[in-house]
């Protein structure tokens, strides 16, 4: 059994005080219960104050990038360990936005993996495909290629300590959410491409959250296929009101599934 995990992707959004609001609500929810995973990854300057707010629930903290190195002159980076010191669990890696504007290609993040995974910390690996890939039919291709790149050189061990996030670019911050069968779909495919890379108990043991317009209304929908683990929440993860339904929606899903 693949416990849900729901991760709050805050991007470039929200205030100190406003994050540190939401952060105390979503811990108030939580609690101390395990019945699925839950995280918020806030922007840079804000996760020690989150990481106060969130106390001894059980969300998870995590950062939204992170460079390869460990130190050193690089004007601007922050470094994994930097991230684990101040008690980050995940690191978000590969994200469409990352790609597209920042130039974060299959081979630097197969670096950022690396390097989180040598400091023991929980990576959330995104891949998903563009519109133009989809509509001709390339949406396999470029989650073998992304897959491929991305994960080159990592053990199966290691990968127990990876989130794959099928986010599909055109579901992203647009409203356009995947039908429950094409996340479905997808999330097969990266399954039996974990299989075929590694083996049958990579591939069952690996979660796959789907982002891409997860909301509270859609949310049980999606997390109820079979191969879709969890969320990976852009704008909805941005308001207490709106995460929530999502977090509440998992536990019913986890209890059915
Ligand atoms: P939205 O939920 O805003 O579409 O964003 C999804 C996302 O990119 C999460 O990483």
């Amino acid at each position: 059994m693949r416990r849900p995990f729901v991760a709050g992707n805050w991007k470039m959004n929200t205030t100190l005080a406003g994050g540190q609001q939401l952060a105390a609500a979503i811990a108030a929810e939580v609690g101390s219960s395990t019945t699925v995973d839950v995280a918020v990854c806030p922007p840079f300057p804000y996760l020690t104050a989150v990481k106060q707010s969130l106390g001894s629930s059980s969300v998870g903290l995590g950062a939204q990038n992170a460079y390869f190195a460990k130190s050193g002159a690089f004007t601007g980076e922050v470094a994994v360990g930097m991230l684990k010191e101040i008690g980050c669990n995940w690191v978000v890696l590969g994200h469409s936005e990352r790609r597209q504007f920042f130039g974060d290609t299959d081979e630097l993040i197969n670096k950022k993996i690396n390097a989180v995974l040598a400091e023991e910390l929980g990576v959330i690996f995104c891949v998903g495909e563009l519109l133009a890939e989809r509509q001709s039919n390339q949406t396999e291709a470029v989650l073998d290629k992304q897959l491929t790149g991305g994960l080159a050189g990592i053990d199966a061990a290691h990968m127990a300590k990876i989130v794959i996030a099928y986010e599909p670019v055109w579901a992203i911050g647009t409203g356009v959410t995947a039908s429950p069968a094409q996340a479905e779909s997808a999330h097969l495919f990266i399954r039996q491409w974990l299989a075929k890379r590694y083996n049958q108990g990579v591939a069952d043991g690996v979660r796959i959250q789907y982002g891409g317009s997860v909301k509270a209304d859609n949310a049980q929908e999606l997390l109820s296929q079979p191969n879709v683990d969890g969320a990976l929440v852009g704008g909805a993860s941005l308001t207490a009101e709106q995460f929530l339904p999502i977090i509440r929606a998992a536990v019913q899903v986890a209890g059915s599934k």
